[in-house]
């Protein structure tokens, strides 16, 4: 295996949740965080800056984790790792509270609206979640180059229980906030169009903050019914199925008709993780027809969540419903 065997290709979906940094990285040692890293050249900056700690990169575009690899093994650096994750999923499911010593954010949601419903990266939950991950006296520094979108941090940072402002004033229009910095590809951009960026600094203190747990994995989901129809009625009886229930929508898209099995697509979006998935309608004896096992497909890595599991029963109730005699016989379900 290479030095950089291990930075390939890691992501949220695959790492264990919670995930242990000190096995991946092979020592034990401060964890310093970048989300939205870009091309990656302010990370390699970092590792280098702190050969003594371990630095961990979260981005959620494909090109932006090529290319900070690559630099990555370009500069022989052992001490980073690039993770494919929105920050909301790397932050609710892979860190423990209490465990990043410092975290950088550099330009994040450029566009940015006001009046837009988008999900912004600076929002409650999501810095809620980040602040629940840092040890006292980490530090977090954030840079932006839109107006509104400083005026909405800083008003969202000054309410935040557990952060202490290190600047005398909301931001500094200058990147002295931040000790040791490099411009980023992103602030070059910003500054050649004539926009000087807004500079935050701050510090976990010793008040409390949220307690926002791991959510780690649930056990797989698993129904067993029995039902006078065979595979064939099954398929032709299903129906499409698009719900939101709380903030998780479940969306039952199309089901395929296989050998003895039928294989149901699926998107589940919950707050924290959003996942394509497949679920699997199988017969349970061959030799036996009428009785069926829903599981979930490992086709794509799926991660049993709450949403899985009550996808797994919506399922079951739709097909149920085809049949006045069917009936569930078992389940491992936490819905
Ligand atoms: C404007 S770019 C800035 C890139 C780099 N930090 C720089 O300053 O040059 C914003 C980056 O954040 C990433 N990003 C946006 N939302 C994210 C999220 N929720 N989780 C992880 N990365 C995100 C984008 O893919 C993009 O690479």
């Amino acid at each position: 295996m290479s030095d950089h065997a291990l930075t390939r290709k890691l992501s949220a979906q695959t790492l264990p949740w919670a995930t242990d940094w000190d096995a991946l990285f092979g020592r034990s040692a401060p964890l310093i965080l970048e989300i939205g890293f870009g091309h990656g050249a302010f990370l390699a900056h970092l590792a280098q800056l702190y050969p003594d700690a371990n630095l961990i990169g979260i981005e959620i575009a494909n090109r932006c984790l090529d290319a900070a690899e690559a630099l990555i093994e370009r500069l022989r650096l052992p001490n980073v790792r690039v993770i494919h994750a929105r920050a909301e999923t790397a932050l609710h499911h892979l860190f423990r509270p209490a465990t990043l010593a410092e975290v950088h954010i550099n330009f994040p949601d450029p566009w940015f609206k006001l009046d837009q419903q988008h999900r912004r990266l600076m929002q409650r939950d999501t810095l809620d979640a980040l602040v629940s991950r840092m040890q006292t006296g980490a530090a977090l520094y954030l840079a932006t180059d839109i107006e509104a979108y400083a005026r909405m941090s800083a008003k969202l940072l000054a309410e935040t229980p557990g952060l202490d402002n290190l600047l005398p004033d909301s931001w500094l229009r200058d990147p002295s906030a931040h000790p040791h910095r490099i411009i980023t590809k992103y602030e070059r951009k910003a500054l050649r169009d004539g926009r000087t960026p807004y500079y935050f600094a701050y510090r976990r203190s010793t008040t409390a903050a949220p307690d926002i747990p791991v959510i780690e994995d649930l056990p797989m989901p698993h129904l067993i019914f029995a039902s006078p129809l065979d595979l064939e009625a099954l398929h032709a009886g299903f129906t499409p199925l698009k719900t939101r229930e709380g903030e998780t929508i479940i969306h039952l898209m199309t089901a395929y008709r296989g050998r003895g099995a039928l294989l149901v697509e699926a998107h589940i979006a919950e707050p924290t993780i959003d996942q394509h998935i497949a679920l699997l309608v199988l017969e349970k004896w061959r030799d036996q027809p009428g009785t069926y096992t829903i599981q979930l497909s490992p086709l794509g890595h799926p991660r049993p969540t709450a949403g899985v599991h009550r996808a797994v029963w919506l399922l079951a109730e739709g097909l149920l419903a085809l049949h006045p005699d069917a009936r569930i016989i078992d389940h491992k379900l936490q819905t």
